[in-house]
């Protein structure tokens, strides 16, 4: 990997989702920093509900390869996720957890989340918007994973009114709030290189 690439995905699978909207912003955002990015959804990742016999059973699920494999391939993640009940929404915690049980090629536990750098973002139509899941994710992403979670995020409240016709931010401190973050994941992945 000589190109810094970075992987940006919602932690919602809604129609409409606020989250993926903005996640698209946020990627567009990083597409004009002149970075590779690339969007993808965890519908294309689907993952039981993790449980430990059922690794003991049949092995991690390919869907959990694969995504560990998609992280690995990038330098930064952006992560922009809802909260449910002040917290992290399960489909993103069971993602997580699945991926966090990959190994491969007798690597240490948990490689895939310790030589890149993470940054996480929130919308929702609250007025916190969506704060608690980001300090709750970044609980699990850092403690849980020993990640590098870079220092900014960003939190977009009245996310059901944010965003215009053409899907951007309509308040330009949403939006440079979110290009500030932007460019602080591509320093420091840079730096992670
Ligand atoms: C189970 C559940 C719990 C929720 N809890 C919260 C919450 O704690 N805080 C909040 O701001 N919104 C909460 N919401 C509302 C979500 O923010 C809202 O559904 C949002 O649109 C989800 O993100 P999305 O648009 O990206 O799908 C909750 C929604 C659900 C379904």
């Amino acid at each position: 990997m000589s190109t810094i690439k970075i992987l940006v995905f919602p932690g919602s699978l809604r129609t409409g989702s606020f989250n993926a909207s903005l996640a698209a912003v946020a990627a567009k955002e990083i597409a004009l920093a002149g970075v590779e990015v690339t969007r993808i959804s965890l519908a294309d990742y689907p993952l039981p509900i993790y449980d430990a016999d059922l690794e003991a059973q049949s092995g991690v699920p390919k869907p959990a390869l694969d995504l560990k494999r998609m992280i690995g391939a990038h330098h930064g993640v952006l992560i922009v996720s809802p909260e449910y009940n002040a917290s992290v929404p399960a489909l993103l915690k069971n993602a997580i957890d699945w991926v966090s049980r990959v190994r491969e090629r007798g690597e240490p536990p948990l490689q895939v989340f310790q030589n890149r750098a993470f940054a996480l973002a929130s919308a929702s139509a609250g007025q916190f918007g969506g704060l608690r899941a980001l300090m709750a994710l970044r609980q699990v992403l850092t403690l849980g994973c020993g990640a590098t979670v870079i220092p900014r995020q960003f939190a977009l409240s009245g996310a059901d009114h944010a965003f215009d016709d053409a899907a951007q931010l309509k308040d330009t401190a949403h939006a440079e709030a979110l290009r500030a973050l932007a460019r602080q994941l591509i320093d420091v992945a840079q730096q992670m290189m």
